[in-house]
């Protein structure tokens, strides 16, 4: 799939093979991309209602389709709870994952610049945040995609995953979740094309963005390629809301261009 650059402000179209009224499920909604998702989301006529999954709950005013739900994607029981309430209010038709993380401090978990850095604990915790999490959220979130109409799961991954596209080195944690993470999703959209035809499921490179994850590595982007949030879950969603039977299993990047694994 091949899509030029919209400009942030270009309607956001849910055409038909979409359903009339969409409701989406957002994990990781207090991130910076998630919050962004949520926000986009929830002024967007067409969509129904936004289930907002946090492990710190996001605060809900008084929006009248969006719920907050306390989820931590490492806790498969907070996840199955979740998708359970969620069930009894009906299908969904976009389940976006965008939980991550490329560094903690209060764990000493930061990009690897070399071998000599590498350590059991944070490899462990790279896989279980972001690869590991995700696939739990699959597990729980892909059975309640719409049987009929279209709809979508989608990851947040990294271009830096691609291991065919891996020049520069370093980052050997992150790098090697974010492919489990695409190997996770090539794999369950195998899984999903006999039980749910109508439904893909992809991962996603959202750019450099502005965000809590990225602030400390941003040295490296000029103006120009670091996004804001809004713009880049505006560009996913544009993304999304194009993407034909075939993509899916498929990895994409904030433009569309379809990135190698
Ligand atoms: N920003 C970029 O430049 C960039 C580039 C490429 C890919 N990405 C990917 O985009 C995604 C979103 O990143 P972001 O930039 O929005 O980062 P962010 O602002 O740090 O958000 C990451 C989110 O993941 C959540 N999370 C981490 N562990 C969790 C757990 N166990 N259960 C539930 N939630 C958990 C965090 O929740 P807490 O707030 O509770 O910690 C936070 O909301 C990530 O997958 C990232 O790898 C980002």
């Amino acid at each position: 799939m091949t899509l030029t650059q919209p400009p942030a402000e270009q309607p956001l179209d849910f055409a038909e093979p979409w359903p009339s009224t969409i409701r989406a499920v957002v994990v990781g909604a207090n991130g910076g991309l998630g919050q962004a998702f949520v926000e986009r989301l929830c002024a967007h006529a067409q969509v129904n209602h936004v289930y907002a999954l946090a492990r710190v709950p996001i605060q809900v005013s008084t929006h009248p389709r969006l719920t907050a739900i306390t989820a931590d994607i490492l806790d498969e029981t907070s996840l199955n709870c979740a998708a359970q309430t969620i069930a009894t209010q009906g299908e969904v038709h976009l389940v976006l994952v965008a939980t991550g993380m490329l560094h903690d401090p209060q764990k000493e978990v930061y990009p690897e610049k070399s071998w000599r850095s590498l350590n059991a604990a944070q490899l462990a915790q790279n896989f279980a945040i972001n690869s590991i999490g995700p696939a739990l959220v699959a597990k729980n979130f892909l059975p309640l995609l719409a049987l009929q109409n279209k709809s979508v799961f989608a990851a947040l991954s990294a271009k830096v995953g691609s291991i065919e596209d891996n020049h520069l080195g370093g980052w050997y944690g992150y790098r090697a979740a974010k492919a489990a993470l695409n190997m996770i999703v090539k794999t369950l959209s195998i899984e999903l094309k006999p039980k749910r035809p109508n439904a893909l499921c992809v991962a996603l490179h959202p750019g450099t963005v502005d965000t809590a994850l990225s602030k400390p590595y941003q040295k490296a982007s000029t103006a120009q390629k670091l996004f804001t949030p809004t713009h880049a879950a505006n560009q996913l969603l544009q993304v999304i809301s194009q993407l034909r039977p075939d993509d899916s299993g498929g990895f994409f990047a904030w433009d569309g261009t379809r990135l190698p694994y």
